[in-house]
């Protein structure tokens, strides 16, 4: 008998971050401790079919000549139950059920829209199955730059100046929307709304180029949102980690910082997952002691504005002025060299013991509402 915790590893899915998923599934697979968890995977495909995956399928998953792994069309597809014995995953083969697996936790390494958005957090609520990360409000909040922001400067957080402007303004009443934006200075960034992973975002220095970047961001978002560039801002981040038993309930790592290499450049899709000398990532970032407390500060400050469950990375600009925050993520890159594993490993705790820290703390908490 089996007394390991049954892991539903979920990835690939609908966001242009499907490959960027498959990846790190395929480095959570190795290196979770396979003798407390028994580990099953489940792909959801870009058309947003779900199905099981083998794991020597996860293993194999790797970039081949620029080109990330991609979770293949299934031809059985897989479904998910809720019986006496809790929940269940299995493969639908006719008109059989078969691989019929309980579930314990699932832990989803989706990003952006349709995975870490909150929308498959509430197909977890509603199937009664506990889960890693974010409930479902944070992690609405955390993939709305709009509402992130609202929630940040409710909670008196520093907030960069920027417009927000609804599909529904943008096409009834443009001209409004661009003299507010306007009154903002250049450069700006012109951000899909819901966004990740820098897809969609446009930087501008002139009026003239702004007409051009809303129809390119609106590609991928009808909803957008507008803010004042910084020029010359280090760009600092912080893994935050829920610690129920810890007063501030939660616990800050060692900063990091991303540098970019061009001047006029900004952390772009590119330099994220394919230029390797698009950005410098250095963990732990140089930074006096001063200014470490005041962002560890702020990134736990962070975690609760927006109600966040297990994990977020926050992340700031710093002038000589000051902190601004510019977004926290619910489900941050988590591939073994990502940042936010880093900066733990960099803090003491090794990307294993994270992984299992992190099923633990879903493990730890109720069902429901909590
Ligand atoms: N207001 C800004 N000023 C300067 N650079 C910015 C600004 N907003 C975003 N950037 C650059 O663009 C990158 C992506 O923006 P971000 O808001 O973090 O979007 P995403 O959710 O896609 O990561 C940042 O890491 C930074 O390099
Ligand atoms: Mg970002």
């Amino acid at each position: 008998m089996s007394e390991r915790t049954r892991v539903a590893l979920i990835f690939g899915g609908q966001s242009s971050e499907h490959g960027i998923s498959c990846l790190t599934a395929a480095s959570v697979l190795k290196a979770i401790d396979k003798d407390r968890y028994d580990v099953h995977g489940v792909g959801i495909t870009r058309t947003g079919r779900w199905t099981q995956v083998p794991l020597n399928v996860i293993e194999g998953y790797r970039i081949v000549d620029g080109e990330a792994p991609e979770v293949a069309e299934p031809e059985q597809d897989a479904v998910w139950m809720v019986g006496e014995d809790g929940c269940e995953v299995a493969t639908r083969s006719g008109e059989q059920l078969v691989d019929i697996h309980g579930i314990d936790v699932a832990f989803a390494l989706l990003h952006g829209p349709f995975g870490e958005d909150g929308t498959l957090q509430g197909m977890f609520e509603m199937m009664g199955i506990r889960y890693v990360g974010s409930g479902v409000t944070a992690s609405a909040v955390g993939m709305d730059k709009h509402f992130m922001k609202v929630a940040f400067e409710a909670a008196g957080l520093p907030v960069w100046p920027y417009v927000t402007a609804s599909a529904h303004r943008l096409k009834h009443h443009r001209r409004a929307v661009v003299d507010e934006v306007n009154r903002l200075e250049y450069p700006l960034f012109v951000k899909p709304a819901r966004g990740g992973s820098s897809i969609g975002i446009v930087r501008i220095t002139e009026p003239a180029q702004l007409d051009a970047a809303i129809d390119e961001a609106q590609r991928f978002d009808p909803k957008l949102v507008f803010e004042q560039g910084f020029v010359g801002a280090r760009e600092l981040e912080v893994a935050v980690l829920g610690d129920p038993d810890h007063p501030d309930g939660c616990r800050a790592s060692v900063l990091g910082e991303i540098r970019v290499s061009a001047e006029d450049g900004f952390y772009d899709y590119e330099a994220k997952y394919f230029d390797e000398d698009g950005a410098a990532l250095d963990a732990p970032a140089q930074v006096d002691d001063e200014l470490a407390a005041q962002i560890s500060e702020l990134a736990k400050r962070a975690f609760h504005a927006v109600d966040a469950e297990g994990l977020v990375r926050a992340d700031f600009f710093v002038t000589d002025e000051g902190a601004w925050i510019n977004e926290v993520n619910t489900m941050p890159g988590f591939t073994e060299i990502s940042m936010y594993p880093t900066l733990w490993q960099e803090s003491g705790m090794t990307y294993p013991e994270l992984v299992g820290r992190l099923i633990d703390l879903a493990m730890a908490r109720p069902v429901g509402l909590r």
